[in-house]
């Protein structure tokens, strides 16, 4: 079949990523998605068998951090934009590993730009290079403000440090060499098919097992999140129609400190679950405090809104309410993905039995 285009992106078996994918197969057909994944611990080709099946869907297991696997994907095939999603993605992990955060998140992101560049050889037409980051670089923000596309760089774990050096890198790659950059930076994202270390599915998990809610220190930090189906619309809508070399902040608007978040899910919770209020509240336990934990995230998202016309689609009450209807209902996945190798990072983690 010819395709239109052809386009890679990379940790498409992720959380965000396969929203992503599923998004670009089903409306572009005549689009070629290559989906390039590692499939480490948080990737999951079950994420997306509604779609594998399709003509214009591809996977190819590879690692970024190694140079030569990525020359020989560009070897093999002509990309006319790339959507780099592929990270390791969660803030604890990087605090106990930052070494592994530094070859994926940095290094990885280099040998994309490098085959890029060797590929396109300075023809530049109706190409894109797209890079998806994280609010966590712009660092943590007090009782007021908010994070706009201008705020300095203040990464402060080592994830978001990866992720900010990788910005870096793909701007410098704009400046010096003329490379057709894009990056958007995006709050907490919430939704189906996450990663049950990130907080929502693990407590959606453990209150499901009837285990303690483990909260981080007070409680008290606030994060600002977003469906991430709408994610994966800013990102089609940024890559179809965003200014090369500019930077989009993302995000919902929607501030919630930890604690007041978790409440309310544990009541929807019991609601679902048939249960009476305050039987899920009741497994709440304050923890030790995440090291360096960020205090707030708040996004500025005008610039996306008012230049590209995008808005969240979904009050984060309808949002929240899908997305525990899609942990309910998908029992199995849950169970499949918390088996093996979750146990052992649980029990390290929150220091269990
Ligand atoms: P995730 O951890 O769920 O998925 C990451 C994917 O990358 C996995 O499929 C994994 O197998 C793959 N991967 C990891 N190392 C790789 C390697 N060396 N080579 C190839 N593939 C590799 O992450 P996510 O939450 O879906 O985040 C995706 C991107 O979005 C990341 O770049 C992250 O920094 C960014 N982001 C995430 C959020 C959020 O709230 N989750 C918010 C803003 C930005
Ligand atoms: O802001 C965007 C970032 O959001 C993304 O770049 C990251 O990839 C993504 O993981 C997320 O980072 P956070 O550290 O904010 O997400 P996490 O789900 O790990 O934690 C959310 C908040 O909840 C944070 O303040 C820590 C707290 N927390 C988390 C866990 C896992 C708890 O209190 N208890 C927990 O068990």
């Amino acid at each position: 079949m010819n395709f239109q285009k052809k386009i890679l992106v990379t940790g498409g078996a992720g959380f965000i990523g396969s929203h992503v994918v599923r998004r670009l197969v089903n409306k572009y057909p005549n689009y070629l998605i290559l989906n390039a994944d590692k499939l480490t611990y948080a990737g999951n080709l079950e994420n997306l068998i509604d779609v594998d099946y399709k003509e214009n869907y591809e996977f190819i297991q590879l690692d970024i951090t190694n140079e030569r696997s990525v020359n020989e994907l560009f070897e093999a095939h002509q990309f006319d934009g790339v959507i780099h999603l592929a990270a390791e993605s969660h803030v604890d992990r990087s605090i106990s590993n930052p070494g592994e955060f530094v070859m994926t998140n940095v290094v990885g992101t280099l040998n994309l730009l490098n085959s890029c560049r060797a590929q396109w050889n300075g023809n530049f037409n109706n190409k894109v290079f797209y890079h998806i980051s994280t609010d966590e670089v712009y660092g943590s923000l007090g009782d007021t403000g908010l994070f706009y596309e201008t705020t300095a760089y203040d990464p402060r774990s080592p994830y978001s440090a990866s992720k900010a050096s990788s910005d870096h890198l793909v701007r410098a790659y704009f400046h010096t060499y003329g490379m057709p950059i894009k990056i958007s930076n995006c709050s907490n994202n919430y939704g189906a098919n996450q990663f049950p270390e990130k907080l929502l599915p693990l407590m959606i998990n453990n209150i499901n097992e009837n285990k303690p809610l483990p909260v981080y220190g007070k409680g008290e930090n606030i994060r600002d999140w977003l469906w991430v189906e709408d994610h994966a619309i800013a990102i089609d809508l940024i890559f179809h129609e965003g200014v090369l070399g500019e930077t989009y902040n993302i995000g919902g608007h929607n501030e919630w400190k930890n604690i007041d978040l978790i409440h309310l899910l544990c009541d929807i919770m019991d609601r679902k679950l048939n249960q009476a209020i305050g039987t899920a509240s009741s497994l709440i336990t304050y923890v030790t405090d995440r090291a360096g934990h960020d205090m707030r995230y708040a996004i500025d998202a005008s610039k996306i809104y008012n230049e590209l016309g995008w808005k969240p689609s979904v009050t984060f009450e309808k949002g929240l309410e899908i997305t525990v209807d899609w942990y309910l209902n998908n029992k199995e996945w849950l169970s499949r993905v918390t088996s093996g190798a979750y146990q052992s990072y649980y029990k390290k983690q929150y220091k269990s039995e």
